[in-house]
């Protein structure tokens, strides 16, 4: 174990998940494009050196950074390890045979020569460790260079292989609105197939999320009250204490409807509603999420009653005074970015009909928490008695996805004494303590190995794309075309506006607690 003080993270341990080091996939080159930025460093190297630690990377495989910066191959081990390091104090222990797989060709994305050299980089790599011809491309680059990489890279004879396989990867958001996104989609398609196109989520890498399906699916008892008839509502919150950082550029593009809701949200909403999918294949899960978007009511219609927005001004987090988003480097002195989304949705279909669903996200909110909460209905008949005439006890279903990675279930139970006073208590399940994994593998891991393996169940299929923008684009353009007035409207380090709250006092309900809870799933 790590004795430095460099924060590190908990490295699974392979066996204790279930993993025998020796990998099923297929040998291959990655090709990072956007080498030299965040995502790179702070997600797509240390995913695949956790990999490559845990004997999970093929034995034969190599990595190309690319980018048009003046760096060189030493530069780009050396900024990666920087990384590495950050995350690992250990890393040392693996870092030079990793190291030696990697390599960079600096790249103009729409330059033609530098595809040349990159191609000559691939077939170089290839012949050192002897690769056979599978290549990844990971596009961890601007939405707007998506089209251009994929046509040069068709035009460089690059997308396609008879001896082996070619898969193109792209980050979120996938276009800025339902019709850049078919556009984009049509420049993708004009060189990629559907099946070598992984549009990724890293949400659906994470343990929790994914546990929401076996939870539901591979226990008899939660599915026969997974409806209208037995639950009131459902919340889903992905609340960040995290500002905008360095991103001022991106998130005033991007906003929080598109950088959140049209993606990460709408897919824990989508997990949570799903009719049962035949199989854990790709098709079935994607036809049956793909369902779910398709009941959504559009919500725009009452915007002032479905949708509240706000923007954080500066506030007190952890004792620390932090700025508020205007104030933030590169952010305009009055900008009107939400930065805060709350919306209520309904699914009309026959297992959801009536049953609202609450989502909201925010950045610097109390604290980091990303959970999804099935609030079932009271009993119907009630025969203990209860204080003030009014059963207190709300019965709750809690999957948290972070930071406390568990299922929490709250329920009734008699308080000891004379008495028949009613408490509630609690069910916990957490990652943590039933399989003594401190910190569960991050979810790029997960979906890097997917990719090369082929498997697309967890990535998104493009008529879910197109449908999630269909239920978004309504939204934006209403709040593009009519700005926020009172912004900033929440402190960091708050709840969230007050608008959120009137959202739900309107139909009688609150948000759950945000505040740090005991984990008791009230
Ligand atoms: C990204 C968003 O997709 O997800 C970020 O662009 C956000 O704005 C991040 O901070 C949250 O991811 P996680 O895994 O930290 O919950």
């Amino acid at each position: 174990m790590p004795t430095s003080s460099i924060p590190t993270r908990q490295a699974f341990d392979v066996e204790e998940l279930g993993l025998r080091p020796g990998s099923p996939v297929a040998p291959c080159v990655i090709v990072i494009f956007g080498a030299s930025g965040d995502l790179a460093r702070r997600e797509l190297l240390p995913s695949l050196f956790e990999l490559f630690r845990k004997q999970l990377l093929p034995e034969a495989f190599a990595i190309i950074g690319v980018s048009p910066d003046a760096w060189t191959t030493e530069t780009f081990r050396a900024a990666m390890h920087g990384a590495i390091l950050e995350q690992w104090a250990d890393a040392h222990v693996h870092w030079t045979p990793f190291a030696e797989r990697l390599s960079f060709v600096r790249g103009d994305a729409t330059s033609a020569q530098d595809y040349a050299a990159l191609a000559e980089a691939i077939a170089e790599v290839q012949l050192r460790f002897a690769i056979p011809n599978n290549v990844m491309f990971h596009l961890a680059v601007p939405p707007a260079l998506f089209g251009p990489i994929a046509g040069r890279l068709g035009a460089a004879g690059l997308a396609t292989s008879e001896h082996g396989w070619r898969r193109l990867v792209v980050e979120k958001p996938f276009g800025r609105d339902r019709t850049s996104a078919r556009d984009l989609n049509r420049q993708l398609r004009e060189v990629f197939g559907e099946e070598q196109i992984y549009r990724i989520d890293h949400f659906l890498g994470k343990e929790t999320v994914q546990n929401m399906l076996v939870f539901r699916f591979a226990n008899p008892s939660f599915e026969p009250v997974w409806n209208r008839n037995y639950i009131d509502h459902v919340q889903i919150t992905v609340a960040e204490d995290i500002g905008i950082g360095t991103r001022a550029n991106f998130y005033e593009q991007t906003r929080v409807v598109r950088d959140m809701v049209q993606n990460h949200l709408l897919q824990l909403l989508c997990l949570t509603a799903t009719e049962p999918p035949v199989s854990y294949q790709a098709t079935s899960l994607r036809d049956e999420t793909v369902k779910v978007l398709e009941a959504v009511t559009v919500v725009p219609v009452d915007l002032d009653g479905g949708a509240a927005r706000g923007q954080y001004g500066e506030g007190l987090l952890d004792g620390q005074r932090v700025c508020g988003y205007r104030e933030e480097a590169g952010v305009p002195g009055d900008s009107t970015t939400e930065t805060y989304a709350a919306i209520k949705v309904t699914l009309d279909n026959w297992r959801w009909a009536g049953v609202p669903f609450y989502l909201r996200t925010g950045k610097r909110l109390t604290r980091k928490l990303t959970e999804v909460a099935i609030q079932f209905k009271p009993t119907p008949h009630l025969m203990f008695p209860v204080e003030g005439g009014r059963p207190s006890h709300q019965s709750v279903l809690v999957f948290e996805v972070q930071p406390n990675e568990g299922i929490v279930q709250t329920l009734a139970a008699k308080q000891p004494g004379p008495d028949l006073a009613l408490r509630t208590v609690t069910m916990n399940f957490r990652y943590a303590e039933a399989f003594g994994v401190e910190e569960p593998p991050r979810a790029y891991a997960w979906l890097l190995l997917d990719v090369m393996q082929g498997d697309q169940t967890l990535f998104a299929r493009t008529d879910w794309i197109d449908r999630a923008w269909q239920i978004i684009d309504p939204i934006v353009e209403r709040w593009a075309s009519e700005p926020a007035l009172q912004f900033p409207n929440y402190a960091a380090g708050s709840a969230g506006p007050a608008a959120a709250d009137q959202l739900m006092q309107r139909d009688g309900r609150r948000w759950r607690d945000l505040s740090s809870r005991s984990h008791d799933g009230r």
